[in-house]
């Protein structure tokens, strides 16, 4: 027996609509009909085998997570099954115990759309607004993309005291300016950056740093953060790396370390933990379904796969793949 699906039959080859074999559903997993799933830059990283969580060859199926619908009728968030298959697919066979029922009046296409790039900086900021009572300033390098514009909006819903937006694409830097950030562009000239950004700190330092990008915006980050003098650090900084687009490394300044009293994690697969994932999942999908977190979205039918395969690679809304 034979599905629709997207199917990739090389890294770094684009998507294409054809026939695929049906999934197996073995014990523990259910089958489940797609409503609704996101073309996420992890989905496009796995599938090239350049993400760290890529585990199969080729050919696959695309995509890590979905809006589906249950055998007895129920919208559930799920995904998260075991490659060749993935989720721009007519039917997946999903875990049991990762299917998460959909609040009332929530739109699928918003939470696919909105789960992956939102729960990003969601986790981080939950778990500092907790360690810290509340959170002070917010400081978000890659503010123009999808992961950025959302953490703008989560880190104010959480009542954040200034967040400060980074980036380079001056679309994006209007489009986190209007959700509530204060903003400032990176030209590529790394001494002039720094300033620029430590001038919009104004003296002060982030609660929390949410590092979407990498590369050689976080090195001229980690200029703008470093500090002068030998008398003890009134500061406590959690840097959070987060996704790699502007380079794979980043290189640490030993005088940021002993200068300031910064500490330096990542999250991400693998170093997120599960049972909070599962526990914050329902909670922020409520946030989008009261509108309270807005997701930009563009819809493409799954026939249609390879053209929205080449939309995602744009940001600036999310590229999300619903049936025929
Ligand atoms: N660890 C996790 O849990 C998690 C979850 C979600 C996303 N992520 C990661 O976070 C990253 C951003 O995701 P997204 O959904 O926001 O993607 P997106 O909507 O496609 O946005 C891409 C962002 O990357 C920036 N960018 C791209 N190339 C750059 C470069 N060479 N130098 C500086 N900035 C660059 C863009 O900035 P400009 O437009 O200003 O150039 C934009 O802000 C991705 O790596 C993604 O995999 C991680």
């Amino acid at each position: 027996m034979l599905m629709k699906a997207a199917i990739l039959r090389a890294p770094d080859e684009a998507a294409e609509y054809g026939d695929f074999a049906e999934p197996v559903v073995s014990v523990g997993h259910d089958l489940v009909t797609l409503v609704a799933a996101g073309i996420h830059p992890i989905v496009r990283s796995l599938a090239a085998g350049r993400h760290y969580g890529a585990t199969s060859g080729w050919p696959i199926i695309p995509g890590v997570d979905a809006v589906a619908r249950t055998a007895d009728g129920r919208l559930v968030f799920t995904g998260y099954i075991d490659a060749p298959y993935g989720t721009l697919a007519e039917r997946m066979a999903v875990p049991s115990t990762m299917q998460l029922p959909l609040p009332a009046g929530a739109s699928p296409v918003a939470i696919a759309g909105g789960l992956n790039p939102g729960l990003a900086s969601w986790m981080p900021l939950t778990a500092r607004a907790a360690e810290l009572g509340s959170l002070g300033i917010v400081l978000i390098l890659g503010a123009t993309g999808m992961a950025g514009l959302l953490a703008v909006q989560n880190a104010r819903v959480l009542g954040v005291a200034a967040v400060i937006g980074v980036g380079r694409d001056p679309d994006g830097l209007a489009r986190a300016a209007a959700a509530g950030a204060r903003t400032v562009v990176f030209t590529g000239d790394r001494e002039a950056d720094a300033v620029t950004l430590a001038s919009a700190l104004q003296g002060a330092a982030p609660s929390l740093v949410l590092d979407f990008v990498w590369g050689a915006p976080a090195e001229t980050a980690f200029r703008a953060l470093e500090r002068h003098g030998l008398d003890e650090d009134s500061a406590d900084i959690a840097y959070v790396q987060i996704g790699a687009v502007a380079g794979p490394e980043a290189a640490v300044p030993a005088s940021l370390l002993r200068s300031r009293r910064i500490r330096l994690v990542g999250s991400g697969a693998g170093s997120a933990s599960i049972a909070d994932l599962m526990r914050q999942m329902p909670i922020f999908m409520r946030l989008i379904a009261e509108g309270q977190i807005d997701v930009p979205t563009r819809t493409f039918p799954l026939s249609r796969v390879a053209d929205a395969w080449e939309a995602s690679a744009q940001s600036g809304s999310r590229v999300v793949i619903v049936p025929d």
